[in-house]
């Protein structure tokens, strides 16, 4: 059955993994690639398939209630799948605001053009909503979180992601919009902003700058290979039932001291440094406000119900990674030169 799929947020870094899956693994399918290109979108991310016939790109922004509703429309749009945000905790400490404008009232916003156009017709259509597991709050020094764990957010960010959870959740009860949801666990790779933990320390080893660690480093992430997220994103999109909520995760916890050992291990050598010589760049800096201790997915119930599981061995990952960065210099000094600077300077040169 033909599929004219929104998918909002790719040019973002894990956004732009998902198209350039959906666009050349289905090419009877319609990729829409939404996005309304903040600092954090970059269509550099997917030169290799932008001239490809069943792909097309559309700068719009989700919150934008008539913009959103004609697109859908235009496009005769089946199937949503919502990536679009804000994702990054340090800025909505700083800026709670635009998270609960573009998380919560830009979902609100892609929902109901979705409702109005389908209006009732439900069949061959989906709203699949990407979310996080920031959302299930912090795990002590055991357990898991399992779809049934309850909500308890604590960061702005998580806090606007957890509500716009609720709010597809509603509109599966209430309008019996045809919903799914899944929540992931920490992503890295190739073509992710270099603000988050990995790609920063990369370039800052790279550049022989201090590597700022939250605290004691003592706060435990599960890392999963982003090309492994978006295989679980089509998974869930061809075999997931309506209105369940499915966990994504690598089984791969790391304390972010150790990881951090690993990353200029693994780059020291790619960089032809003698083993060890990055380890006079980590500099422990002021925790993150209301820092979360642990997180960390059963990732059981999509291995069992979907046959999902992650392909990669985190080692291999996470050498494929900084090779990417290594050979992607330009890539990297695009986005770091101007506004980043700026950012970087307010966040760590206080
Ligand atoms: P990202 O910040 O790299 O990309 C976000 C994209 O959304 C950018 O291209 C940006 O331009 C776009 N965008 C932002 N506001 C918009 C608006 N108002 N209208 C249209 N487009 C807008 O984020 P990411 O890391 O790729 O995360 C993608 C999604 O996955 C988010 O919903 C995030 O909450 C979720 N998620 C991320 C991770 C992770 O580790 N990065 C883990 C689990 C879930
Ligand atoms: O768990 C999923 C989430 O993972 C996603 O929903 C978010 O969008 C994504 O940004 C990520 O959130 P984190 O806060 O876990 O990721 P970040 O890369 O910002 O930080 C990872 C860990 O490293 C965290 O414990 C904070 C720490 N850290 C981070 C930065 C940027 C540092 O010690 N120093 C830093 O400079």
């Amino acid at each position: 059955m033909n599929k004219n799929i929104l998918i909002t947020g790719g040019a973002g870094f894990i956004g732009s993994h998902v198209v350039r899956l959906f666009v050349n693994n289905y090419p009877d399918y319609n990729i829409i690639n939404l996005d309304s290109l903040t600092y954090a979108g970059n269509l550099k991310n997917l030169t290799d398939i932008e001239g490809k016939s069943n792909y097309k790109f559309i700068k719009a922004d989700i919150c934008d209630y008539d913009s959103i509703k004609s697109i859908i429309i235009n496009n005769e749009i089946t199937h949503v799948i919502h990536l679009a945000a804000e994702s990054h905790v340090d800025r909505s400490i700083k800026d709670p605001f635009s998270f609960a404008q573009t998380n919560i009232m830009g979902t609100l916003s892609l929902l109901q053009a979705a409702k109005e156009y389908w209006n009732g017709d439900f069949s061959n259509k989906l709203f699949y909503h990407i979310s996080t597991d920031e959302v299930y709050g912090s795990l002590g020094e055991s357990g898991f979180f399992t779809e049934e764990t309850k909500y308890d957010p604590h960061s702005p960010y998580s806090a606007s992601k957890a509500s716009s959870d609720h709010f597809v959740r509603a509109f599966g009860d209430t309008y019996g919009l045809p919903v799914i949801l899944s929540n992931c666990s920490n992503n890295y790779g190739p073509y992710q902003f270099p603000e988050k933990l990995i790609p920063l320390f990369i370039n800052n080893i790279v550049n022989n700058k201090p590597l700022p660690v939250y605290g004691k480093g003592e706060n435990v992430r599960d890392w999963l290979y982003v090309v492994d997220h978006a295989r679980a994103i089509d998974t869930i999109f061809h075999k997931g039932k309506l209105k369940e909520t499915y966990n994504i995760g690598g089984f791969n916890e790391w304390k972010n001291i150790d990881l951090i050992k690993v990353l200029i291990k693994v780059a020291d050598r790619l960089l032809g440094r003698e083993e060890g010589t990055s380890e006079k760049l980590i500099s422990y800096v002021q925790d993150r406000a209301g820092h979360d201790l642990r997180y960390a997915i059963d990732a059981t119930k999509i291995k069992d119900e979907l046959e999902w599981e992650p392909s990669l061995q985190f080692e291999e990952g996470i050498e494929k990674t900084i090779q990417w960065y290594l050979e992607n210099k330009e890539w990297l000094e695009n986005i770091t030169s101007g506004d980043y600077q700026k950012y970087y300077s307010e966040m760590y040169q206080k």
